[in-house]
Parts: structure tokens; C-alpha cells; sequence
């Protein structure tokens, strides 16, 4: 018996393909390994929206015109504050500031997903900072979309280095065929309703925690084992209480989350220059154990790292607070919301 909507057809998409017998990720028509590392966000977003990467000055004027839409209504802002104020999840506050995006303006699919896009980090950015009572950074339009994201959270200018391993990082999440989220968002669009309504929506359906909550879990479980000596016995006890390893198995894949892949080149980059080495040294010994025994335990399932794994330990490294992980996640390119469902029915 299935469950859910398990096998069930839903749409088709050419925006990504999962192939979870052979382990392959197709991002548009690329590999998300030979995408992801290598584009910019900005080029990933076009590639979305227009099929194809841009030339060069297509690609600047999309980045400029992402950019000009980084600053926030003022509504939008109050309620941020009240949401600050009031202790909300971050998730609940994305979702509240993200339905005030279309006062205002003319309903436009495109447009709207591009003000979303180039809005979001601001958003989770001015919440976090009111959160912590400090103002919010102003919006500045110099920067790249990842670059920005860091500067909205502390207010310094990230380098390159960590720039790039968040694009790394936002690229590699930037679609997986039609998850949760996903599939809200296009049921509202399929009735013509509009993307900013769609968004709404999928932030939603990303707030529960068997969508979007599995990369806080999984960093816990490395500090909880906090030296490698300690992996086994501490992995050992979980296992044998029942309990899931988070950032393990996953429903599609049947062998290692290619997306795991790339953000462990990611993480390895980024922590070998200049991280806590300690901390990713750590990281691997959990993973090299965690392999060890599901593989003893489970000798006829293949359990490998999924993608939730290393996006803890990368976030994590960034400076990305474990509450904004699931928002973080929200600040990738939403294609699907200008390719509405043929029907609303799976
Ligand atoms: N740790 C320990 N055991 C696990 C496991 C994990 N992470 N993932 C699966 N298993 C075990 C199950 O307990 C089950 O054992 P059983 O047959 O003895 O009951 C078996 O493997 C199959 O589990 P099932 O739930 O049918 O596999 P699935 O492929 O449908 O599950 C997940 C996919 C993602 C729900 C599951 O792997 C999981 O819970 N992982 C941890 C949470 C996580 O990292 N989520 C993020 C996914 S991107």
C-alpha cells in the first residue's frame, strides 16, 4: 500500500530530475555536482526562470535588477518587528512578511518570483536582528544575493571564501522535483492564484518538521558526541533505543545524496581554510561511524549521508544560526512558482 501520494504522477517538470537508484541530481538540464559549485546564484536563478544560463550581460542586469528588489515595505517591517517582539519561530515570521510582498503591485508571475527571490534574505536578516535587538543592516546592492544574506545577518562584509560556500550551498537545494513545498505551491498557482500567495504557502508547508527540520538535528547530534572517541558508543546507544540518525537515509535515494556530495567538497573547502577544523574533523569521524553501523544494522538497506548532514555542518560554519536553517533553506531560487500544476488533482 502507498502512502500518500507516493508513486503517484503528479506533474512533470523539466526543472529537475532525481534519480534515486543511480544517485543523479539534474539541475535544468546540468548535474547539480558541475552546476552548483562553479554558477552563481544569479546564473542559477536565470537558468530557472529562463531555461537557459544568461550571457554575461544578462546575467549582470539580472543580478542588478535582483538586487535593486532587496529593500522591504515598510509594513513588511513593522510586523517583523512585532514579530520579534512576540518571540515568533523565524519560519512564521518569513511567512507573515512574505504575504506583505504584493501591497502594492500589479500581479505578474515573473516579477513577483523575482521580488520574492531578491527579498528573502532581507527578510530573515531584519527579523534575526530585531530578534537580537540591533537594528536591521540597510539594504545594499553591491553585493552578490549570498554575499548580501550574510551581510543582512551580522552587518559585516562575509569574504569570498564564505560568499561562495553559501551560493555553493543555495544552488545545491535550489530545486529536487516536487517535494512538499513544492507541491502547496503549486496547487495555490494551479488555481491562478498568484506566485507571492503560492510562497506563502510553501513556507507553510516548509515550517513542519518533517519538511524542512532535519539540519538542526543532525548538527545536535554531533556536538552531542562532542570528540570522535565517542561516536560509537554514543551512535551504538541511539541505535539500539530505535532511534533515527538524522542526516541519514533517504526516501528516494537509494545510494549517497549527490547533493551530500557537493556540500562536502563545500565544507571540506571552507573548513580546511580558515574554519574549525576541530569541528569538521569531528563531523567526519560521526559520518565514518554512523556509515559503520547502519551498514552493520541494516546490512540490507543502503543508509548513506542525505544532504541535511552537511548542510548542518556548512550553515553551521557560515555563522548561520541552527533557528534560521529551515529559513535559510527558503532564500534559494523558487522556480516552480511560474510553472503552475496542468490541474490542482494528483
Ligand atoms: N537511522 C537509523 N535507521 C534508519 C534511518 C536512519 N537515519 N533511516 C532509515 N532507517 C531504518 C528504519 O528504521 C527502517 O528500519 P526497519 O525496517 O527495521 O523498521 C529502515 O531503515 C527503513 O526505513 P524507512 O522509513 O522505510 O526508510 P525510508 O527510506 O522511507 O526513510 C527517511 C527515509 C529520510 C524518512 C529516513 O531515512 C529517516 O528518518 N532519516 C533520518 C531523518 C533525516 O535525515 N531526514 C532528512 C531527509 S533528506
Amino acid at each position: 500500500m502507498t502512502e500518500g501520494l507516493e508513486g503517484v504522477v503528479a506533474a512533470a517538470t523539466r526543472l529537475s530530475h532525481v534519480d534515486g537508484e543511480a544517485g543523479r541530481l539534474t539541475l535544468a538540464g546540468y548535474a547539480v555536482e558541475d552546476l552548483a559549485p562553479h554558477a552563481s546564484f544569479e546564473e542559477v536563478a536565470y537558468l530557472f526562470l529562463h531555461s537557459r544560463l544568461p550571457e554575461p550581460t544578462e546575467r549582470a542586469r539580472f543580478a542588478q535588477e535582483l538586487a535593486g528588489r532587496r529593500a522591504l515595505p515598510r509594513v513588511a517591517i513593522e510586523v517583523l518587528s512585532e514579530a520579534a517582539a512576540a518571540n515568533a519561530p523565524p519560519i512564521d515570521a518569513l511567512r507573515m512578511a512574505v504575504s506583505l510582498l504584493s501591497l502594492g503591485r500589479e500581479e505578474n508571475p515573473l516579477d513577483d518570483a523575482i521580488t520574492a527571490i531578491a527579498s528573502f534574505p532581507t527578510i530573515v536578516g531584519t527579523y534575526w536582528r530585531f530578534r537580537n535587538g540591533e537594528p536591521p543592516v540597510p539594504v545594499r546592492s553591491d553585493l552578490s544575493h549570498a554575499a548580501h544574506y550574510l551581510h543582512q545577518l551580522s552587518g559585516a562584509e562575509p569574504s569570498c571564501e564564505r560568499a561562495r560556500a553559501l551560493e555553493t550551498y543555495l544552488n545545491t537545494v535550489c530545486d529536487h522535483g516536487l517535494n512538499a513545498s513544492t507541491f502547496a505551491a503549486r496547487v495555490i498557482v494551479s488555481t491562478r492564484s498568484d506566485v507571492i500567495s503560492a510562497i506563502t504557502g510553501a513556507v507553510g508547508a516548509l515550517k513542519g518538521p518533517l519538511h524542512g527540520g532535519a539540519p538542526g538535528p543532525a548538527l545536535q547530534m554531533v556536538f552531542e558526541i562532542g570528540s570522535p572517541e565517542r561516536a560509537e558508543s554514543v551512535i551504538r546507544a541511539k541505535l539500539d533505543r530505535g532511534e533515527r540518525l538524522m542526516g541519514f537515509g533517504h526516501r528516494i535515494y537509494r545510494v549517497r545524496d549527490p547533493r551530500a556530495d557537493v556540500l562536502a567538497q563545500a565544507a571540506a573547502q571552507f573548513y580546511l581554510s580558515g574554519g574549525d577544523r576541530r569541528l569538521y574533523d569531528l563531523a567526519r569521524s560521526v559520518e565514518a561511524t554512523a556509515l559503520r553501523l547502519l551498514r552493520e544494522r541494516k546490512a540490507d538497506r543502503r543508509l548513506e549521508t542525505n544532504v541535511e548532514f552537511y548542510t548542518a555542518l556548512l550553515l553551521y560554519g557560515l555563522g548561520v544560526p541552527v533557528d534560521l536553517f529551515t529559513p535559510t533553506f527558503c532564500c534559494r531560487a523558487r522556480p516552480r512558482l511560474v510553472c503552475p500544476l496542468p490541474g490542482a488533482t494528483a
